[in-house]
């Protein structure tokens, strides 16, 4: 794993296509039945790209703290948003707009030193040769329930086709994993309709890798990725390995004018906490209108997590994992040579906050935002069996942050945890 991406803590999720023209769920609505096939491609007629400012966006992605950015350049629906030589199903030649979405995206986001990010739908709804064969080559019982767009509704495999579709896609591939600049990280949706062996892996990973060897693939590629991706729920146990929690900040991954249930801007603040707690990324994600403008609401969210980044950044980027909710129950990071802890309060501390467990003696307590020294007692603890007591940190309602506030512990020694069930203390 590269450590630009561990380091990064942050990136934004570009949801931007067809779909924003109606502002219905992304390739779903047709496969799902909530529209037709027909309608939903009515959209290419819709989608102007006219306001849609790269520069604008790469720089709201910086304000925002991101240090990457993902862009949809294909959704399920097969609308490709570059001027690809394989398909007509393009932003360049098929909607008004006529432009080369990824080519500006490219551009903007490397220009301002941010990471590039390249979201790839493995699954092509509108490919012809797309539907030809079934999940592992396994024609199912119940042919009532195939679906057409992703399974030959016949029972019958046509696996010279499913040859074709690979070709296509590795040509696509070829044209975004060379056209573009460097690609720093390539993150593949949709793998589940096929196994490992008909994506033709491990061999497909070693192309994509031929055309851009320090390239990190996401989780997506039937179990040949480099880092989980869990979605939408926030991981209880932290994931095995380097991960990236990818969420909405209302609930839809497109710009969707009907969905008003949006995440408050200390929610979404507090979820980035639990995923840099547990050593993991967060993709935050938005969907900019099709004109390319981006909703008040999001830009908002971003601003003002970018704010509170800023104001704690040591407690952010190119931290650890922090210590286990069972000494602090709010959520932490250590920097990286374990001497320095960063406590998340969420809450109105009520006169101070508690950590138990604690072996280390603390040089200095503070608040990271403002830097006021804190005190603290120490209550309890068996020195002489080595079980440390719990340590109350002094912190009232004047010291915290308005949204999170993060409590800096400083140590000369890297921290070490009581990890015990205590004891009956049997000489004093
Ligand atoms: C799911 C959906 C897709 C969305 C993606 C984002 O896999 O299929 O619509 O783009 O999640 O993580």
């Amino acid at each position: 794993m590269q450590k630009w991406f561990e380091d990064a803590k942050l990136g934004i999720f570009i949801h931007y296509g067809i779909y924003a023209v109606d502002g219905v769920a992304e390739s779903w609505s047709f496969y799902n039945g909530r529209m037709t096939y027909d309608d939903y491609m009515k959209q290419l007629d819709g989608f102007t790209a006219s306001q849609f400012n790269a520069e604008a966006w790469a720089d709201l992605i910086e304000q925002s703290g991101a240090k990457y950015a993902v862009l949809t350049t294909k959704h399920h629906d097969g609308v490709a948003l570059w001027d690809t030589q394989y398909s007509d199903l393009n932003t360049v030649k098929s909607t008004p707009a006529h432009r080369d979405i990824v080519r500006e995206y490219s551009d903007a986001i490397t220009a301002k030193g941010l990471k590039l990010g390249l979201y790839y739908s493995l699954i092509d709804w509108s490919h012809p040769d797309y539907p030809s064969v079934y999940e592992g080559g396994k024609v199912p019982e119940d042919k009532a329930s195939v679906n057409k767009y992703s399974y030959p509704v016949n029972g019958i495999q046509d696996e010279a086709k499913w040859s074709q579709f690979l070709e296509f896609n590795n040509h696509q591939l070829e044209e975004l994993l060379t056209g573009y600049g460097q690609v720093d990280l390539l993150w593949f949706d949709g793998d589940w309709e096929r196994s490992a062996e008909q994506w033709n892996l491990p061999a497909f990973k070693h192309y994509l890798k031929s055309l851009q060897p320090d390239v990190i693939i996401n989780s997506r590629l039937a179990g040949h990725g480099d880092y989980k991706t869990p979605e939408q729920g926030l991981p209880i146990t932290r994931p095995e390995g380097p991960w990236e929690f990818c969420t909405t900040i209302n609930t839809s991954w497109g710009y969707v004018p009907t969905d008003q249930h949006y995440k408050s801007l200390h929610q979404i603040v507090r979820m980035f906490c639990d995923c840099i707690s547990m050593g993991g990324n967060m993709l935050l994600g938005i969907g900019p209108r099709e004109d390319g403008n981006i909703d008040d609401r999001q830009e908002a969210i971003l601003l003002g997590l970018g704010k509170w980044i800023r104001a704690h950044e040591e407690a952010v980027y190119g931290t650890r994992e922090g210590i286990m909710s069972r000494y602090y129950g709010e959520g932490s990071t250590l920097s990286a040579d374990r001497k320095t802890l960063y406590l998340f309060v969420h809450g109105d501390p009520k006169g101070s906050i508690c950590l138990k467990g604690l072996c280390n003696k603390i040089k200095k307590a503070s608040v990271l935002h403002s830097g006021k020294e804190l005190t603290y007692e120490i209550h309890g603890g068996v020195p002489w069996f080595q079980i440390p007591g719990t340590t109350w940190i002094h912190l009232t309602h004047e010291d915290t942050h308005e949204l999170t506030t993060v409590v800096k512990l400083e140590f000369d020694e890297e921290v070490e945890m009581y990890g015990g069930s205590g004891a009956v203390v049997t000489h004093n």
